[in-house]
């Protein structure tokens, strides 16, 4: 990266301090009036409200972001899972700011600095061993589109896709028709087959049979028709459902048999269950053509094996990310991997073990509210009531009112979804969080 000289690096050091003393105000001469007709003019251009009345200001300090009204609140949205190192990390500030001073704002695949390199390079560092190569893109529809591509390709312009039952992986037209919500693309075209099999029922003592059969029987219709299958590890926007290793691998090995490469979406979970990937945590590397990965890392890409290299036109594109981006995703991969986060013993799975005790004893105090909990590392997800729409929206509102935001997930039931901020999460706010949870049920 370009050296600027000391004057430079003062000033660097002089904005970072700024930023820094920024964040322990309490409060700043924030206008909550303001800041309402600024949520109301978005919703007017977007043609649509926010979840939450919620407008940040750009100050945060940690687990914590304060809104343009002036309230501190614990984020464990993330923006859907985007900032793992919570709000206002003064070393991810600092690598934004030396890489905002480069000569371009977006990088591509045809013009790159080292931004460029240096992100595959550390990705591709700590990625399963059956990977060679990546490919950088913006968002995790993107990356899943660059699979989709090259997956079909090796498969001789085979359209279709396995996928599992509460599946989903993203908003592009071919993503849209894989995942399974039919709400989401309502008056689009179906144009290549896709089949569901149903994903790990931990109630159900057959469900790895199940999910075989299913396999087994569109494998014998159709494995002709078939480019790929794809999988999440974790389930994230179904309400982090999980399932362990002896579920995945006969599917997979199904799969081997009849040829169809196995293609590992994990956008949502890379960097978040206690390894940097879901398939090292599941150990499942060898089965794995294909994985992509998003959020977290700032921007998306798809891996690959040798194998599945594509012919040089197949993908490419203007944008490979922001120089901002594409360093801050880098530092971010080397902190997960150097400040005892991921592991066995990291923080991640410490984090876990922590909300599930937790959970279990709210269970225990309100049986009828607190009805079931699942996930693994920094994706923890909890049920309240019977899980209805209606009843968890009002449970979250009534949290964020209380100074704490999260998200759902999956749909009738729904799950109330915790993103963790684990690079910076204390066991303080963690109680707090928890206060907040416990006066919302209660109410
Ligand atoms: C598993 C999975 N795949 C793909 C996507 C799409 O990513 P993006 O919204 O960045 O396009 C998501 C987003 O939530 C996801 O969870």
């Amino acid at each position: 990266m370009i050296d600027l000289g000391e004057k430079f690096e003062q000033g660097l050091r002089l904005i970072v301090s700024a930023v820094a003393e920024a964040q322990q105000r309490l409060t700043l001469s924030l206008d909550p009036s303001l800041a309402q007709s600024q949520l109301e003019e978005i919703a007017r251009l977007r043609g649509r409200p926010p979840f939450f009345r919620y407008l940040g200001c750009g100050v945060g300090r940690g687990a914590r972001t304060l809104s343009a009204d002036g309230r501190w609140l614990l984020d464990f949205t993330l923006g859907v899972g985007v900032h793992i190192f919570g709000h206002g990390n003064l070393d991810l500030i600092q690598t934004a700011l030396r890489a905002a001073a480069a000569d371009i704002v977006m990088q591509g695949n045809l013009i790159f600095n080292d931004e460029y390199g240096a992100l595959m390079r550390t990705l591709m560092a700590h990625a399963p061993r059956t990977m060679a190569h990546c490919w950088l893109s913006v968002s995790g529809a993107d990356a899943n589109e660059n699979a989709l591509k090259l997956l079909r390709q090796k498969r001789q312009g085979r359209p279709g896709v396995i996928a599992f039952r509460g599946c989903f992986h993203g908003r592009t037209s071919a993503m849209a028709e894989i995942t399974d919500r039919p709400d989401y693309r309502l008056g689009q075209p179906s144009t290549f087959p896709v089949r569901y099999i149903p994903f790990y029922d931990p109630r159900d003592p057959k469900s790895t049979e199940k999910s075989l059969a299913a396999l087994r029987y569109i494998l014998a219709q159709e494995a002709d028709r078939m480019a790929a299958f794809v999988v999440e590890l974790v389930q994230g926007e179904a309400g982090f459902a999980v399932a362990p290793r002896e579920f995945f691998v006969p599917l997979f090995e199904e799969c081997r048999r009849a040829g169809i490469p196995v293609w590992v979406d994990e956008v949502q979970t890379f960097g978040r269950v206690g390894e940097l990937f879901a398939t090292q945590m599941l150990d499942v590397s060898e089965y794995v053509s294909v994985i992509t990965v998003g959020k977290i890392l700032q921007g998306s890409a798809v891996l690959f094996s040798a194998e599945m290299k594509p012919d040089p036109g197949l993908i490419s594109g203007t944008f490979a990310g922001a120089t901002v981006a594409m360093a801050v995703g880098r530092r971010i991969i080397e902190k997960l991997t150097t400040e005892g986060i991921l592991g066995p013993a990291g923080r991640e799975k410490q984090l876990e073990k922590i909300c599930f005790a937790r959970l279990k004893e709210l269970n225990r105090r309100y049986p009828e509210k607190l009805t079931e909990w699942r996930g693994v590392g920094a994706m923890v997800a909890f049920r309240v009531g019977d899980g209805s729409t209606a009843v968890t929206r009002k449970f979250l509102d009534r949290c964020f009112e209380e100074g704490l935001m999260m998200y759902y997930g999956g749909h009738e039931p729904a799950w109330v979804r915790m993103f963790l901020p684990a690079g910076v999460l204390s066991d303080e706010e963690l109680d707090e969080a928890f206060e907040i949870i416990e006066r919302c049920l209660a109410a």
